[in-house]
């Protein structure tokens, strides 16, 4: 069976010392308790990951960076590699952030690159899609999306491809408080299993999780995880408060 994961995505968010007690908080709130049928990630800045991982008990919460370099080592003033990312004991790393394509220009060859980079360090790999408004409004939503997952994913193998989480998050719903409906995130999930199963067949598309994101909160959760193809979550936000963190946690828990 596919997992079930909520992840956090805490952006550019906390200093070390304030992002040192989040993680302590959600490491001991997930541990009281604990249900082991759902995978808990923090995604931190890559300045917090080598601490966090020292706070946080690897069974409980896994540690996730928000990006990583197109390229292995070198002269590449301010990157930060994947095997950089691994050798903090990082086990995720979410590329392909709506924010990374819109703000810092990461197109979908780079995060091919980006993707590459992460397998061969042994990296599992939270990858965003989505579609901003003007494409919902002009009814190409599917087919943005469905060319994030060919021109960024689809060059793997059906085992590199175990790696990969999805995360579809609307552009339009992710820090606007706008959530899409359960009706609009379970119409999408569904169309992103039935294109991987295209490509790689059935077993492959069951056993991905696909991850909702945009504004997903503690209240939502709930109605958004009773879905059949909705996994998970990545969540911004709710992340940065561990009580509505583990709210959708436990929200994931019960379904
Ligand atoms: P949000 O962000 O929950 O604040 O909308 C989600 C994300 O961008 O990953």
């Amino acid at each position: 069976m596919r997992k079930k994961i909520v992840a956090g995505n805490w952006k550019m968010n906390k200093t070390l010392q304030e992002g040192l007690e989040l993680a302590k908080e959600v490491n001991s709130k997930v541990k009281a308790n604990h249900a082991k049928e759902v995978t808990v990630v923090i995604g931190t800045p890559f300045i917090h990951l080598s601490e966090v991982s020292k706070v946080v008990d690897p069974d409980i919460v896994a540690i996730s960076a928000q990006n990583c370099a197109t390229e292995a080592s070198g002269a590449y003033t301010g990157e930060v590699s994947a095997a950089m990312i691994a050798s903090t004991g990082s086990r995720y790393v979410i590329l392909g952030h709506s924010e990374r394509r819109s703000y810092y220009g990461e197109t979908d060859e780079i995060l091919a690159k980006k993707v590459e980079r992460a397998l061969e360090n042994n990296l599992e790999i939270i990858f965003c899609v989505g579609e901003v408004l003007a494409e919902r409004e002009n009814g190409k939503h599917f087919e943005v999306v469905e060319s994030q997952l060919v021109n960024g994913l689809f060059n793997l193998t059906a085992e590199q491809f175990s790696h990969i989480v999805i995360a579809y998050e609307p552009v339009w719903a992710i820090g606007t408080g706008k959530t899409a409906s359960s009706a609009q995130a379970e119409e999408m999930h569904a169309f992103i299993r039935k294109t991987i199963a295209g490509k790689y067949g059935q077993e492959v598309a069951e056993a991905t999780s696909i991850l909702y994101g945009g504004s997903c909160n503690p209240k939502n959760a709930d109605e958004l995880f009773s879905q059949p193809d909705v996994d998970g979550g990545l969540i911004g936000g709710a992340s940065l408060k561990s009580d509505d963190f583990i709210a959708i946690v436990k929200a994931r828990q019960n379904h």
